[in-house]
């Protein structure tokens, strides 16, 4: 039987899941999709990686250095809820693609390698979560291993994020003393049964066990291990907070799930608390016909923003593809969708998302993130909807820190060049500027690893050797206020000034002193280091 569209909605969770480089995302996301039944061997993401590497070479960088450099989601349905994962790039250098991507999303995971704690990485997209108020659930990752006490973790969780902690389990031991967790809520013990990390075995969900001394657990757990758990498990219960549902809600208060991505442990358990207690599809603010107002899940017209362009999955067919995050509304395959700006589109061939598939979306809920093939018509941050007078707030392009000139080698090839550039741009990753005075194209980028990821997707993908050179700016500033004082501006500055990708003002800027000097002078124009798309 077919479920209402606000039974549908109700049961999608949206999340992604944040770490530090090395805790274990991967692993977690590769078990999640094991213990959601949405592949059936551990590996097997790995495997699907590796032949998708094969035929896109820009991948290549992602191998060398061990870092996933795109990020995409993955559908799966498990006990009666639709879980969508949005994978997110771990290294620094990509936290804009991050920050967008969690603007997808309705929760986050928060993985910690139990020996580490909380790392630099793990601050920052933890900050990005609490600006968008995402609540987020924990999962203390590595407990085979020596692990720090786990007072230790929690009491460091709460002073640098300020949150209240509330662990829903309770470790026995870690390391090779690892024995399990004891359920807080139920009182059971979940029995850690140590698989080898390339075992085939991976068990539905750890074996319970009830502590009330009816039973031989004893016999199966070492008794000093077990004497300790029931005795840190008593401290933990007595001083720290019981788990609060409204207050998870409102991000002011993680639940904490120990346990072993790697070994299969606790993988289970972190999907039952999300399909429990993460949220449905949230609220969203947005503007219809120039007016305020919040977009309900429930609501019948379908909108939704785009978080993410994708372009060249196939190299051969030069296709984009923005991934589209539904906010309301049933959609059905050939609908009929417009942005804000008027652009009509005829959504023939949706992709959705599956473990190991693509697949054509005949119908899509919210909190679904569906793929819409294009030929450059979508840009990251725009909304649609079927009336096409919905504008979403929030997301932003930052300014970039590094700003390179990007040079073909073979002087024929430059409007080549250009076009390559600005199709990789409008994914957003990398930002290109044209200044005003001469024929230069700018790139900008976050991090430097940006560069190296963009000389290899040029190469890969159109055949062209870039190089990165230094650029006579360092800064750059979007502008906007009076158009008068604007044009003026412009006309004044022309040595210092160009357009983005979408022909907005910019000031570009030789260094920091530079750039202030030039605010000063005009204090009536508005110089911003981010620019929201609506
Ligand atoms: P990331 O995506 O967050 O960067 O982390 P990833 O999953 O790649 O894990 C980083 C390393 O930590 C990997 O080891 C992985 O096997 C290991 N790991 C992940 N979860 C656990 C766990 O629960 N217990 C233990 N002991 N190790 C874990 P590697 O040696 O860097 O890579 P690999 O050669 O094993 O793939």
């Amino acid at each position: 039987m077919s479920l209402s569209l606000p039974e549908e909605a109700a049961r999608r969770r949206t999340f992604a899941i944040i770490s530090h480089p090395d805790a274990g995302k991967t692993t977690l996301t590769e078990n999640l999709l094991l213990a959601g039944g949405a592949i059936r061997l551990a590996g097997q993401v790995a495997a699907r990686g590796e032949r998708r590497r094969t035929s896109s070479d820009w991948m290549k960088i992602e191998r060398d250095r061990g870092i996933s450099v795109s990020a995409s989601v993955m559908t799966f349905e498990h006990e009666g809820n639709m879980f969508n994962l949005l994978d997110t790039p771990g290294h620094e250098d990509f936290s804009e693609d991050t920050y967008r991507t969690l603007t997808a999303a309705d929760s986050a995971i928060m993985v910690l390698d139990a020996a580490k704690g909380i790392e630099p990485q793990t601050l920052k997209l933890f900050e990005v979560c609490r600006l968008r108020d995402i609540p987020i659930i924990t999962f203390v990752n590595k407990m085979d291993r020596e692990a720090q006490d786990p007072f230790d973790i929690l009491e460091e969780v709460q002073e640098k994020l300020a949150l209240d902690v509330a662990p829903l389990y309770w470790p026995a031991a870690s390391g090779n003393r690892f024995a399990g967790m004891k359920d807080l809520r139920t009182g059971e013990f979940c029995l850690f049964k140590k698989l080898a990390a390339d075992s085939k075995e991976h068990p539905d969900a750890a074996e319970r066990i009830k502590m009330d001394g009816s039973n031989s657990l004893a016999d199966r757990v070492d008794p000093s291990v077990l004497e300790e758990l029931e005795l840190t498990a008593e401290l933990a219960a007595d001083g720290l907070p019981e788990f609060d549902h409204q207050s998870y809600l409102e991000g002011h208060m993680t639940p904490v799930i120990f346990g072993s991505a790697l070994r299969h442990f606790g993988v289970h358990e972190l999907l039952s608390a999300i399909g429990e207690f993460a949220p449905p599809p949230r609220p969203q603010k947005a503007e219809v016909k120039g007016n305020e107002k919040v977009i309900e899940r429930d609501d019948k017209q379908v909108t939704g923003f785009i978080f993410k362009i994708q372009a060249n999955m196939d190299p051969n067919h030069r296709d984009r593809v923005g991934f589209f995050r539904i906010s309301s509304g049933e959609f059905k395959r050939g609908m009929k969708l417009k942005t804000s700006s008027g652009k009509l589109l005829n959504v023939h061939n949706p992709m959705m998302f599956l473990a190991q598939d693509r697949e054509i979306a005949d119908q899509a809920y919210p909190g679904d993130v569906i793929g819409i093939p294009n030929h450059g018509a979508l840009r990251v941050g725009d909304a649609l909807s079927e009336s096409g007078d919905v504008k979403f707030a929030g997301i932003p392009n930052f300014a970039p820190e590094l700003l390179r000139r990007a040079r073909v080698k073979d002087p024929m090839k430059q409007k080549h060049l250009k076009k390559a550039l600005e199709s990789l741009a409008e994914e957003g990753v990398t930002q290109l500027f044209r200044p005003s005075i001469g024929s230069d194209m700018i790139v900008g980028a976050v991090g430097a690893l940006q560069f190296e990821v963009m000389k290899e997707r040029v190469a890969a993908e159109y055949g062209l050797e870039v190089e990165f050179e230094t650029a006579p700016y360092n800064v750059a500033r979007w502008i906007s206020g009076d158009a008068d004082k604007l044009d003026a501006f412009m006309d004044k500055n022309k040595s210092q000034s160009g357009t983005d990708l979408d022909g907005d003002p910019v000031y570009l800027g030789k260094d920091s002193w530079d750039a202030n000097y030039t605010m000063d002078k005009n204090p009536d124009l508005r110089f911003t280091t981010t620019k929201e798309r609506l």
